[in-house]
């Protein structure tokens, strides 16, 4: 459906036209001045000298022009030459009544796909996911979804993180405990055992214990590197012992991720890119792109706007190990091969800029991607505790995000029980979907590339601009259906009305957003814009209620409209709240 901006702004530049200016002069905005009008335009001042005439005089030319315009309950022109605009309400009426009757909310699909990549959550295997990796699973999800909204094809990849230092630790830890394993006899020709010799949380344990010795230890780094470079090379053993840890691992990163609502369409990981690095390197170097410095194999990707030092891009060390860089590079051959993507987009801290930058100018530079496939990295900030510090644990250790999601579950389970009677079990499903609601809508509510404060009192509030908040609002309307279908009402057979007064059209001004809005967030890959528009629309919907008696209502005209604006008011609260990862209980 035409947005209504678009459509407003059509018909006051045919009046523009129609009075003799340039049409292109009638361009409306949402006004910045709620109090005097709606909608805006200030196209008469800028005509003042093309035309030679007083801005107020064009401006009045125009209102006049304007009058009787269905679209427009008010048009008039005020000094120095604005254009004040009111929509009327069987304007508006109608709009809702195509958008009711649109499966897709009167959001257009993209008329060309793009097949889009979302690389996101990029856990690493063996660490347990920790609340660093919340903010890139939650804000790719939204981002996925979002896109996935506008009509695009859109693959989200989790690329684990299984090939650098970390998985050269772990074995060496491994070998150190358990050097009669099977996997470190070089002679061994059989087959590995089928079982794993850790469990997850073993596994947990082992890789910060040798990350720890590693930092003192030099000896003991030096065979995590030689390990790393082992397994790098396909020895047998360190491979097999690889595959166990990641089976391990994404065992139970699938268990986290199903919690948080997050999933992906592909499990990619670092090591499938080990299979293009070779050929990679070697036409790099063919074509001049890449030299050997100091052993290394790099290519310069500086350029001259640059104002701070970008260094050169590593793509093989001088032992021929493959480095992040390397293995984000062979990614992209992969994944352009693979999915001929028009764009990928990254989630990373916001920290990995420079890495970033780096690899996509050596991906441009060497020609892996196509001119007009884009390339974005969305840095986000770091999330922090009430003291501004990073998020950590009471005691001051890192907060694993099963802790940080329990902790917020119990919290919502005791509300909704001080709230009132319910069934334990019923409670504590309610508490899950509301937890998710305060954890996600903590974080998505704020620029991705801000650091916020994540404070569960106010996250778990139901009221203000939080998660909660949405749902009881979404629930709230459910109750209110529910008691009229329970009452035999249906809903769905009337039509809907012009406002009755300020608090419905400011409702339905609201929901007329929906489409501007979620392209917006789709172009600015801005899931903020999503929280703000159901914050809006669900203060909107509340102010009308309370000002309404909708089920009392007498009018039976009236109350079925007021019942289908509700209607349409939950399914756009439902499908946003979607688009952000979460969704509403039936009852809280
Ligand atoms: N595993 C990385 C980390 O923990 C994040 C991966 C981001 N994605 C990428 N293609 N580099 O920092």
């Amino acid at each position: 459906m035409e947005k209504i901006l678009d459509r407003i702004s059509r018909e006051v530049m045919d009046a523009f036209e129609a009075c003799g200016y340039d049409a292109s002069y009638g361009r409306t905005g949402i006004s910045n001045r709620p109090d005097l009008c709606e909608y805006q335009c200030n196209g008469a001042m800028a005509a003042k000298k093309v035309y030679q005439k007083a801005p107020i005089a064009i401006a009045q030319e125009v209102a006049e022009k304007l009058q009787g315009n269905p679209v427009f309950a008010e048009a008039g022109a005020v000094n120095p030459g604005f254009l004040n605009l009111r929509v009327s309400g069987q304007f508006l009426a109608d709009y809702l009544l195509r958008m009711q009757a649109d499966a897709h909310l009167s959001v257009e699909k993209a008329k060309e796909p793009k097949t889009i990549i979302v690389d996101y959550g990029g856990p690493n295997v063996a660490k347990p996911l920790h609340v660093g990796h919340l903010r890139s699973a939650i804000i790719g999800e939204s981002v996925k979804r979002i896109a996935r909204f506008a009509g695009h094809r859109v693959i989200g990849d989790v690329h684990l993180g299984d090939w650098g230092l970390q998985m050269g630790l772990i074995i060496t830890e491994v070998r150190r405990r358990q050097p009669e394993l099977v996997y470190f006899d070089e002679t061994f020709e059989g087959e590995y055992p089928k079982e794993a010799p850790f469990t997850i949380s073993e596994l947990e344990e082992i890789y910060p214990t040798a990350s720890e010795k590693s930092k003192t230890d030099s000896a003991y780094r030096e065979e995590a590197l030689e390990a790393t470079a082992r397994l790098q090379d396909g020895v047998r053993g360190y491979r097999a012992l690889w595959q166990h840890i990641l089976d391990v691992s994404v065992a139970d990163l699938k268990r986290n991720y199903a919690n948080l609502n997050v999933e992906f369409d592909i499990w990619k990981k670092e090591s499938d890119a080990q299979p293009y690095i070779a050929q990679m390197a070697k036409d790099m170097q063919d074509a001049g792109y890449a030299y050997l410095d100091q052993g290394a194999l790099i290519v310069d990707v500086r350029e001259e706007r640059d104002t701070k030092e970008v260094p050169p891009c590593i793509i093989l060390k001088s032992d021929g190990a493959a480095l992040y860089t390397t293995t984000d590079l062979a990614t992209i051959v992969d994944r352009m091969r693979t999915y001929h993507p028009d764009e990928i987009i990254y989630l990373a801290d916001k920290r990995q800029e420079m890495h970033f930058t780096q690899v996509f100018r050596c991906a441009r530079k060497t020609k892996l991607v196509d001119e007009n496939t884009g390339l974005k990295f969305l840095g986000f900030g770091t999330m922090n505790g009430r003291d501004g510090k990073p998020f950590k644990t009471r005691e001051g250790g890192v907060m694993r995000l099963e802790t940080l999601i329990a902790d917020i579950n119990d919290e919502m389970y005791k509300k909704i029980m001080e709230n009132h009677e319910a069934d334990a079990e019923e409670a504590r499903e309610t508490a899950k979907l509301v937890g998710l609601s305060a954890i996600k809508y903590g974080d998505l509510s704020n620029q991705a590339s801000k650091d916020y404060i994540f404070d569960v009192d106010k996250f778990t509030s139901f009221e203000g601009n939080t998660g909660p908040y949405i749902l009881y609002t979404i629930v709230r309307i459910k109750s209110i259906l529910g008691k009229h279908r329970a009452g035999g009402g249906s809903v769905g057979t009337g039509g809907i009305l012009q406002p009755a007064g300020a608090g419905e059209k400011d409702l339905m001004m609201a929901l007329v957003k929906f489409n501007s809005v979620t392209e917006q967030a789709y172009q600015e890959v801005a899931p903020h814009r999503i929280c703000a528009f159901l914050y809006d629309l669900a203060n909107a919907f509340n102010h009308f209620y309370h000002e309404t008696r909708i089920l009392a209502e007498e009018d039976a005209a009236q109350r079925e409209s007021w019942l289908e604006l509700l209607e349409l008011t939950r399914r756009v609260l439902e499908t946003g709240i979607d688009l952000l990862g979460f969704s509403a209980p039936e009852r809280m």
